[in-house]
């Protein structure tokens, strides 16, 4: 693992706030992160048909159509493990993913 630090940017903009936008960035906040984590709200992600919309880099994994409860399993199986979920990857940016 490097020294580098990885950041998760939650949408706080209109589509995704108006589907538990909120929630997700106050779940991933109280979330046991793994210490090269940081959590971070942010503007428009430009995918809000896909909301709520989840992106962390510097990998550049991009999660859409995001539930709080999704946090969890974004945390423990992606961010401790390094499994992503794919169900919830977002089917356009990662489209190629399951040719891998
Ligand atoms: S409002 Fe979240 S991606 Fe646009």
């Amino acid at each position: 693992m490097t020294d580098e630090k990885r950041t998760v940017l939650v949408c706080q903009s209109s589509s995704c706030l108006e589907r538990g936008g909120t929630a997700l960035l106050a779940a991933f906040q109280a979330a046991d992160l793994p210490a090269d984590v940081e959590v971070q709200a942010t503007t428009c992600l430009g995918q809000c048909n896909m909301a709520s919309n989840v992106r962390i880099l510097p990998e550049e994994t991009w999660y859409c159509r995001l539930q709080p409860e999704d946090a969890e399993r974004v945390v423990e199986e992606h961010l401790k493990k390094g499994d992503r979920l794919t169900d919830k990857l977002h089917p356009r940016i990662h489209s190629s993913y399951r040719l891998y």
